[in-house]
């Protein structure tokens, strides 16, 4: 069912400003057109354009049915009646620990594998094998119908990205987005990796961005807003250069994948929440390299950056105490 047809070149090619046949969303001239022709082959894959496209998804994994699922496991929609406080109890508490420790493992021994030449779909396998050694339930599979066990997002793809068929080239940086369904809870996580010699102005963007998630995270005290978080995200990414993405923010998080909290990177001065000891949420914070916007592919998921250039995300789970925050899925 969740199986995509291979997307290959037609025999007949779309004029240059008629959407890409490989289902990208962009316009052919800006995407397969640079390697479709004849010529184009000619001149070498140093002029065909480099962005990363859509590969063949394999079928959807199992999961033992001992194991416990989500709400939407099956149905693909999470429950919208639940209202879940963002303040946990200490059994929420408890939980939340082990998930997001168990999150952390499944982040690191999947990371192990990165490297030129795996292909996004053998990282879902291992994450997939890693979630279910642990007795847990993949968080993403499903969830709004997403088909695979992991994000990966490779590059310009901001977040959402669906493995596939796509081998990591030298290059490439790749960001491992892991949430686990444990005990009844979710722990959620990531990281972005370097692809064998990367260049040193995407060295520097992963740097930044983890900079970036180092500075939210100690911006988190009981009795300040949430906004003090992207205040602090933000400065720090404009003083590198590089800008905060907004379409897309953390979140609340616990018996619920994404509670209505929302967590901006950038300075929004609406999110007047104020902290708490006992709450949870993510501090994820998608960096991009040249700005802001985005577009989404066709599939409806591969979040892409407007301008083509690179974006880096690194996220924990959080729980504020009464100082500051413990980091939760810190392996
Ligand atoms: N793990 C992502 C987050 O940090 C959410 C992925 S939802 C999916 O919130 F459906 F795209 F997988
Ligand atoms: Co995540
Ligand atoms: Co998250």
């Amino acid at each position: 069912m969740t199986t995509a047809t291979p997307r290959t070149a037609p025999a007949v090619l779309p004029g240059p400003n008629d959407a890409c046949w490989c289902g990208s969303g962009s316009k052919y001239k800006k995407c397969h057109r640079g390697t479709d022709t004849v010529e184009a082959r000619k001149k070498g894959p140093d002029t065909a354009r480099k962005g990363v496209r859509p590969g063949i998804v394999s079928p959807k994994r199992v999961v033992p049915i001992t194991i416990g699922r989500p709400e939407y496991a099956d149905s693909g929609r999470p429950s919208r009646s639940r209202n879940e406080s963002d303040v946990k109890s200490p059994d929420v508490i408890a939980r939340m620990r082990r998930a997001c420790q168990a999150a952390a493992q499944v982040l690191v021994e999947t990371a192990q594998h990165v490297r030129v030449g795996i292909t996004t779909d053998e990282l879902d396998a291992i994450a997939h094998e890693a979630y279910l050694k642990r007795g847990g339930y993949p968080s993403t599979l499903n969830y709004h119908r997403f088909p695979k066990s992991l994000c990966t997002s490779v590059n310009e793809v901001i977040c959402h990205g669906i493995p596939d068929s796509r081998a990591l080239e030298d290059g490439d940086i790749v960001n491992l987005d892991i949430t686990i369904y444990l005990d009844g809870v979710h722990g959620d996580c990531s990281a972005t990796y370097l692809v064998g010699n990367v260049e040193p102005q995407h060295q520097k963007l992963v740097q930044v961005a983890k900079e970036c998630l180092d500075i939210g995270i100690a911006a988190v005290k009981p009795g300040r807003p949430i906004s003090d978080i992207g205040r602090a995200v933000e400065a720090h990414a404009v003083k590198n250069g590089t800008s905060v993405v907004r379409a897309y923010c953390g979140h609340g998080i616990g018996e619920t994948f994404h509670t209505a909290l929302q967590v901006p990177h950038y300075y929004e001065p609406e999110a007047d929440t104020i902290m708490q000891p006992g709450m949870i949420f993510t501090v994820e914070p998608m960096i991009n390299q040249g700005h802001w916007d985005h577009r989404t592919w066709n599939d409806e998921w591969t979040v892409v950056t407007a301008d083509g250039l690179r974006s880096a995300q690194f996220e924990h789970t959080l729980l504020v105490t009464d100082t500051g925050a413990e980091i939760l899925t810190l392996p």
